[in-house]
């Protein structure tokens, strides 16, 4: 139906939600009847400084609009605190947007220790701190919806940027147990993979794509991700410039790496089966660790029955 998406009732923790991405969730969220705690340390892109201002000039935006937030200028590394916020504003929390973000780009040769940890510290563990802390109340209520950010720059590397792709991979490992520790009570947890213009892309976009990469045309797909009518749980979505898709892990078909169980593995029959250990043509995803191990299982159950190689390979996956 085309009723639309409401969030009454709800309360919201948007991280980093003074600029960019984090703003327009914010924005959306609450016209659409969250109560929202904009939470903001107001910083450089670098990860300097502190300010109340984003996050005050993003507060009085919502309430002139006939919004209800609060402003939290704490940092994502206290995430107990910036929970604490929409609790001692609202009473409880709905949903979390893990967006707070800085950069520190460097090859990996001049990446000091330094902007090593203030990186991870504030993607990783700051959404590792806030989610910590939003969990039990979520998990009570049986009902959470809680975002990770992650960026392509993590899934596929990105020059110089060695420190943030560690950490942007990172929250979708976090995710992925989230997600599974979640489920029973209605806690679900997903990956948004944006692309935006902003402070932190400027002059690294080229310039045609910056001014169609508009920060307000992901919000929706976040929001969606939010509702209570969305169940997915453990998604990868990547988005930008009004377009989304899920991202998949995927898993090659594999190759038996010695001729019988009683024989042992040597690097020879490896280079001689690599093609096929590398072979992506049959790749397939897996939804659990539980399908990784039952397919090692059946393979050694083939193995232990006698057949050959060549019947391993005719052997169809998609039996699991
Ligand atoms: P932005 O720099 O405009 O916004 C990030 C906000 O986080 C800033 O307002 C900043 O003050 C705040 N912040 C930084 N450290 C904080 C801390 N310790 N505690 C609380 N707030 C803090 O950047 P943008 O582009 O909106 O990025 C949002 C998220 O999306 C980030 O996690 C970023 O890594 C991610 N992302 C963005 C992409 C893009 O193309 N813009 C691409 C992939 C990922």
């Amino acid at each position: 139906s085309d009723r639309k998406l409401r969030f009454d009732n709800r309360v919201a923790v948007v991280t980093g939600a003074g600029a960019g991405l984090g703003r327009e969730y914010a924005l959306l969220l609450a016209e659409r009847g969250a109560k929202v705690v904009v939470n903001d340390l107001g910083g450089s892109h670098s990860g300097e400084g502190a300010s109340q201002r984003a996050a005050d000039i993003v507060v009085e935006e919502i309430r002139r609009a006939g919004g209800e937030a609060v402003a939290d200028y704490n940092s994502v590394i206290d995430g107990a605190m910036v929970i604490e916020t929409a609790l001692k504003a609202f009473g409880r929390v709905d949903i979390l947007i893990n967006n707070a973000g800085i950069l520190r780009d460097r090859s990996l040769a001049k990446t000091s220790e330094q902007d090593w940890n203030l990186v991870n510290d504030v993607h990783l563990k700051g959404s590792f701190k806030c989610t910590q802390a939003a969990f039990p109340h979520m998990k009570a209520q049986r009902y959470g919806r809680i975002i990770m950010t992650s960026s392509n720059s993590g899934i596929y590397g990105n020059f110089g940027q060695a420190n943030y792709s560690a950490a942007k991979m990172g929250l979708v490992g976090l995710a992925n147990t989230v997600a599974i520790e979640g489920a029973r009570n209605n806690v679900l947890c997903n990956v948004i993979i944006p692309t935006a213009a902003s402070r932190m892309t400027e002059g690294i976009l080229p310039d045609i794509l910056f001014n169609e990469l508009k920060p307000k045309l992901i919000a929706p797909v976040v929001a969606y991700l939010c509702h209570e009518s969305c169940q997915d749980n453990g998604s990868y979505i990547e988005s930008a410039a009004g377009w989304a898709t899920k991202v998949h892990t995927v898993r090659g078909k594999g190759a038996v790496l010695r001729p019988s169980l009683i024989d042992t593995v040597t690097p020879e029959y490896v280079k001689n089966v690599w093609s096929n250990v590398t072979d992506m043509s049959k790749a397939k995803h897996l939804n659990a660790i539980g399908e990784a191990s039952g397919y090692l299982l059946e393979v050694l159950e083939k193995m232990k029955e006698g057949d050959t190689i060549e019947d391993y390979f005719e052997f169809d996956n998609k039996q699991l």
